[in-house]
């Protein structure tokens, strides 16, 4: 068996390995490192569930060998949230319920992230269009749709929190108090 050696960042991690050049990128993921929260849907580039980030654009990791990810970052949903913080998007599809099964979810999420990065203010247009590369067999998008919406939000938020705090009145710093839930 001919193999190619490959170095991989993972979710801040360098990974070393010996891998078949046919060796699909999601494969690697889930069955070498053991990151299964990257999910296999089709092994077609039909369904999403596979979404990663390659050096920080969004890529179906079914479409992709393991070998073309050497040298370079990739990021999977189980690099997202800041323990014990979840990413304001998980955190999002939780409120919202923007999940039933749960299969499609890392994928939507990964693919949101990228969308929500590129556009950080969409529009419901924008959101429905930017994820029509994944696909839910559950939710109908409705809830899927609100939750960006809502991480939009709480990314935003947090970008000009610093602003605020550092912002003065008559030479006086404004704190930046949080939002009251509800
Ligand atoms: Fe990759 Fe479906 S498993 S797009
Ligand atoms: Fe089941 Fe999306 S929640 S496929």
């Amino acid at each position: 068996m001919t193999t190619q050696h490959v170095s991989v960042t993972v979710n801040g991690e360098v990974h070393e390995a010996d891998v078949e050049p046919r060796l699909l990128l999601v494969h690697f993921l889930r069955e070498d490192l053991g990151l299964t929260g990257t999910h296999v849907g089709c092994d077609t580039s039909n369904c999403g569930a596979c979404t990663v980030h390659v050096d920080g654009a969004s890529a179906k990791s079914c479409t992709m060998l393991a070998v073309q990810a050497d040298g370079r970052e990739v990021k999977t949903i189980e690099g997202m949230a800041t323990e014990p913080t979840l990413h304001p998007l998980q955190q999002a599809f939780w409120d919202q319920h923007g999940l039933q099964c749960g299969f499609c979810t890392p994928g939507m999420i990964m693919q949101s992230a990228w969308l929500l990065a590129e556009n950080p203010d969409p529009t419901e247009a924008e959101i429905r269009d930017g994820i029509s590369g994944n696909l839910c067999r559950c939710t109908g998008y409705v809830n899927i749709v609100k939750a960006i919406q809502q991480a939009a939000g709480s990314l935003a938020a947090a970008e000009s929190a610093p602003n605020v705090a550092a912002a003065t009145t008559e030479g006086q710093a404004v704190t930046a108090e949080p939002a009251a839930a509800g």
